[in-house]
């Protein structure tokens, strides 16, 4: 695109003074009303429609759930924005039926899914787990959703699925910061095939009993209790088999501090920070970060054998 210097634009195109300034006075008047409801108190997070027949989990914590508005206001969702509150302001763009989900690779069945018919392939559950961030902040959400596993049965792997990649939506339209580079888009991670069949991998589609808020990853993401959270990768359009493990968002962005396990580990420092506290979100004092983020009893066997600082 070419940009006009002043010497470019033609003298009859420019505004007389006094049209000028009255335009400014017009735009500063719209200023003031646009900026007048940010005065009196944000609107309330809005509540999506309630999800029907959910179970109850034996998985769930008895820890004190995050209250509804923090977990819908307080994000990371890089395509809308790189701030804490941007997804839940930025993200009404997303439309998220209908939507399609592929399920390819090495797989004996491989197929496009519609996210309704996703919802019906097993039965939900809410599944109430920690959410511990590598920025070092913590939450408790009541997640709603079906175990990963239920889907990789129907699809069928072939010998070669060693690992599953994860892929977000690619569309700038919708998720306006895909127009920048901070990130290289879209958003990837990744898990092994025995972390993805593990009981505790979710497939979630709602929180606090309704559908996911567009903020949250809607209308489909994941959870991975025992990892930092950027390993639950938002509004999945692509699940893909394959031999070779992903190359995740994150690794590619920066490979010395996000490595492809991302486990929560209170021994192994991010190399900018500690990780051995974390911050519930609501409570002033820190809490000790626990290992596998209070899962190891179900997941520590999975890496048994493995250095965690090289693998971390
Ligand atoms: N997925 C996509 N597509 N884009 C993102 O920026 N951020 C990740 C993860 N999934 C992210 C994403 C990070 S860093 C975290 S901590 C969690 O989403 C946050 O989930 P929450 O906003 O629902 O708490």
């Amino acid at each position: 695109m070419r940009i006009l210097k002043p010497s470019d634009i033609p003298a009859t195109e420019i505004t007389p003074r006094e049209v000028y300034l009255k335009r400014r006075q017009f735009l500063a008047g719209m200023a003031a009303l646009a900026a007048a409801p940010a005065l009196s108190a944000p609107a309330p997070p809005a509540h999506g429609a309630r999800l029907a027949g959910i179970q109850a989990s034996r998985f769930s914590t008895s820890e004190a759930k995050t209250p509804f508005d923090a977990v819908t206001t307080y994000n990371n969702f890089y395509e809308f924005g790189t701030g804490k509150s941007d997804p839940a302001e930025n993200a009404h763009t997303l439309k998220t039926r209908p939507w399609a989900v592929a399920v390819e690779g090495a797989v004996k069945r491989a197929r496009v899914y519609d996210i309704d018919e996703l919802l019906k392939l097993a039965p939900l559950e809410e599944r109430i787990y920690r959410l511990r961030c590598v920025e070092g902040w913590s939450m408790v959400i009541p997640w709603v959703g079906f175990p990963l596993a239920a889907l990789i049965r129907h699809v069928e792997p072939t010998g070669n699925a060693k690992f599953v990649e994860f892929v977000t939506l690619h569309d700038p339209r919708q998720m306006p910061l895909q127009r920048s580079s901070v990130l290289d888009w879209p958003y990837v991670e990744g898990l092994r095939i025995d972390e993805a069949n593990h009981p505790l991998t979710l497939l979630a589609v709602g929180l606090y009993g309704e559908v996911l808020p567009k903020q949250n990853g809607a209308p489909l993401r994941l959870v991975v209790p025992w990892k930092y959270g950027f390993k639950s990768a938002k509004s999945i359009v692509k699940i893909h088999f394959v031999e070779k493990a992903p190359l995740t968002t994150w690794m590619k962005a920066a490979p010395n501090e996000y490595g492809f396990y991302s486990n929560v580990n209170p021994q192994v420092d991010h190399p900018r920070w500690s990780q051995a506290k974390e911050r519930r979100i609501g409570e002033f004092f820190k809490r000790e970060t626990l290992m596998f983020n209070g899962y190891a009893d179900q997941v520590a066997r999975l890496y048994r054998g493995m250095d965690l600082r090289t693998y971390f």
